[in-house]
């Protein structure tokens, strides 16, 4: 079968002269994804009786397509009767009724809302005695060609750059097999399973020759954390060290990315090395701090030749080629986001600060995804503008109950069972106690979970008292998207923009700090800032919010690009050591943290060591050494 494609792979433009992979790119997933489903849904409906062979992937890239495919399953009677499916892989040693199967996986995103025939679903099986194993993958491969191939594959990328689970050193040849997972794929996987020591050690995939095979390709990545994998698949040389990087050799290949995703591609990265470009301040900002770092020499000491040597003579030329006035230009728009008044600066000029000085008492409002994000985030910030007089309150927006391990609960328990004489309580706390040592609590038990997102705002109300902050200040939200006892978030409602549009209400802020970090592992930092985002657009008329300004800062994850930077707070030693001993107060979430993304240094750590890598940077290009700074980007809505 000819299959009709709606991404025809276009012919090599200037800006695509650094890549071997047609990519398209869209703002958010949802977009992404949506445009995916319609070439999916176009090809079903065009095969009229005909069976039509998808490849499909689970993970979190593929989530939003399913989403997407069971709408138009829902509302546009796409159906999927003449649909055969295979999926790339499975855990091995793995039942299928386990929730953190592959199998589970898919009939919760996809088959269970679609009319599929139960019969035309493929899944590798997971829980088939080694010996069997050979035959089962020889088998697999067989039914995919007795079906005529795939013809359409959709694939997600690890962080190793694996396509199914085919990890570095996969064969161009490899088939349907065995293999072992990689240590940062097992890390990565380490939170769905409750802990490193969960994830299974082996899975089932299909080859890169089975892949390869199929006729029409398209691989997803949203997010920050894919930007590095996905510009070397697509410009770097072949090589089985990087598996995703043998899709350059297929014919009908796409990468459908977000922005984020695409953020390290040259044509984003260094737009000016491959095309013509329109100089605005925020591209010359970009283009001044790279060439910096990458000549090594402070922004004032960049000469004519640097401009001209590293590609750059076009920004040369709308400065009538001198860089010295670029220089200076560059110069002054960071050092002009530098300022230890996060509040600004009363009764002093402010047409050079990045806040202003009027009102010199401002109502701030923090917002805080999860119970510690203000403290590792802007811990340092935050303690000065309470030190300088401003009316500060935090919104803890989730209760971040399922952060808290089982044996930590233990520990409050015993606490709680030396001294209460209830005997009521003390049986509901002593039989908790057994569930939770013996790991058989349902982690929607109300009551476990309860006690978890006690423990974590006790935490909080700890931390606050050391930055003298009272208690009354502190809000905890507990916004009900995220009540789910899982890691799979509920979708946000109006009831959760209700809660935060009454809580602006009320502080009727000058300043909201919300977290812009959107690379969180499971997604909850994005959801609650869509949530602040769509409540501020609720809230546009509102007299006060004309004098309201919306400062982002970045989790623990990632800090903005200098040139993105618009407030940059220094921190001294003294500063740095309040702000880790902020942190400290979470407890629950020290030595042993369960949900730690890509980094598994703790949080303190990590936040002192960015904030330093930060400090470093400015002064790389020339500003004072400063011992830690944290960054703030302004959000105009
Ligand atoms: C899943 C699979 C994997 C994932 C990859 C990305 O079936 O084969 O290759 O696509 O690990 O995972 P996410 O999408 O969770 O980042």
């Amino acid at each position: 079968m000819i299959i009709k494609t709606a991404f025809q792979v276009p012919g090599r433009t200037e800006q695509s002269r650094y890549e071997k992979i047609h990519n398209k790119v869209f703002n958010t997933a949802e977009t992404g994804s949506k445009a995916v489903a319609k070439e999916i849904a176009e090809l079903i409906r065009a095969s009229k009786n005909n069976k039509i062979v998808l490849g499909l992937a689970t993970g979190s890239s593929p989530i939003s397509l399913y989403k997407e495919l069971v709408r138009l399953h829902k509302d546009e009677s796409l159906s999927f009767k003449n649909v055969i499916t295979f999926n790339l892989d499975e855990y091995y040693n793995i039942k299928k009724e386990n929730s953190q199967s592959y199998h589970s996986f898919m009939h919760q995103y996809l088959f269970d809302h679609i009319d599929i025939d139960k019969k035309n679903i493929f899944i590798p099986n997971g829980d088939i005695d080694e010996k069997n194993v050979e035959n089962f993958c020889l088998d697999y491969e067989k039914k995919i060609q007795s079906y005529g191939g795939i013809d359409f594959q959709i694939l997600g990328i690890g962080r190793t750059s694996h396509i199914g689970f085919n990890e570095p050193g996969s064969h161009e040849n490899s088939a349907t097999r065995l293999i072992s997972l990689d240590p940062i794929t097992r890390e990565d996987a380490a939170s769905d399973f409750g802990g490193l020591g969960l994830v299974p050690n082996k899975a089932i995939t299909m080859g890169i020759s089975t892949i390869m095979q199929a006729k029409r390709i398209v691989l997803l990545a949203w997010g920050h954390k894919k930007s590095k994998v996905i510009q070397h698949s697509i410009e770097q040389e072949i090589e089985s060290n990087y598996p995703a990087t043998f899709l350059q050799n297929h014919k009908n290949c796409t990468f459908v990315i977000d922005a984020e995703a695409s953020a390290e591609l040259t044509k984003f990265k260094t737009p000016w090395l491959v095309k013509d470009c329109d100089w605005t301040d925020s591209l010359k900002k970009k283009a001044i701090t790279w060439l910096s770092k990458k000549v090594s020499k402070p922004i004032l000491k960049l000469t004519t030749r640097d401009y001209n040597e590293m590609g750059l003579s076009s920004l040369l030329a709308i400065s009538e080629g001198s860089a010295y006035d670029l220089n200076i230009w560059m110069f002054n728009q960071l050092q002009h986001t530098i300022t230890g008044w996060p509040g600004g600066k009363p009764n002093s000029d402010d047409s050079k600060r990045p806040e202003r000085a009027k009102p010199s008492k401002k109502r701030v409002l923090i917002f805080s995804p999860h119970p510690d994000d203000d403290v590792i985030s802007m811990g340092g910030t935050f303690a000065r503008l309470i030190e300088q007089n401003h009316e500060v309150h935090v919104a803890y927006q989730t209760s971040g109950n399922i952060a808290v391990s089982d044996d930590e609960v233990i520990k409050y328990i015993e606490v709680s069972e030396s001294f209460i004489t209830n005997k009521e309580i003390l049986e509901n706390l002593s039989s908790l106690r057994t569930n939770l040592s013996k790991s058989s609590l349902d982690h929607s038990e109300k009551y476990g979970l309860d006690i978890k997102g006690a423990i974590r705002k006790s935490e909080c109300l700890a931390a606050g008292r050391f930055l003298k902050l009272s208690e009354n200040n502190l809000h905890f939200m507990n916004l009900p998207f995220y009540e789910t006892g899982k890691i799979i978030k509920n979708e946000p409602t109006k009831v959760d923009i209700d809660h935060t549009v009454k809580l602006i209400k009320e502080v009727k802020p000058h300043q909201i700090f919300a977290a812009g970090d959107l690379a969180d592992p499971h997604g909850t930092h994005r959801i609650c800032l869509d949530i602040i985002f769509n409540s501020l657009k609720t809230l546009k008329t509102e007299s006060y919010m004309k004098d309201c300004w919306v400062w982002l800062y970045r989790g623990a994850w990632q800090e903005w690009n200098i040139e993105d930077i618009e407030m940059a707070v220094p921190l001294s030693p003294g500063q740095v050591l309040q702000k880790r001993n902020a942190i400290l107060f979470h407890q629950s979430q020290k030595d042993k943290v369960m949900f730690q993304g890509e980094d598994n240094r703790e949080f303190w750590l990590r936040a002192e060591e960015r904030n330093q890598k930060t400090a470093k940077s400015f002064n790389k290009l020339g500003f004072a050494e400063y011992q830690a700074i944290e960054a703030f980007k302004r959000y105009h809505f």
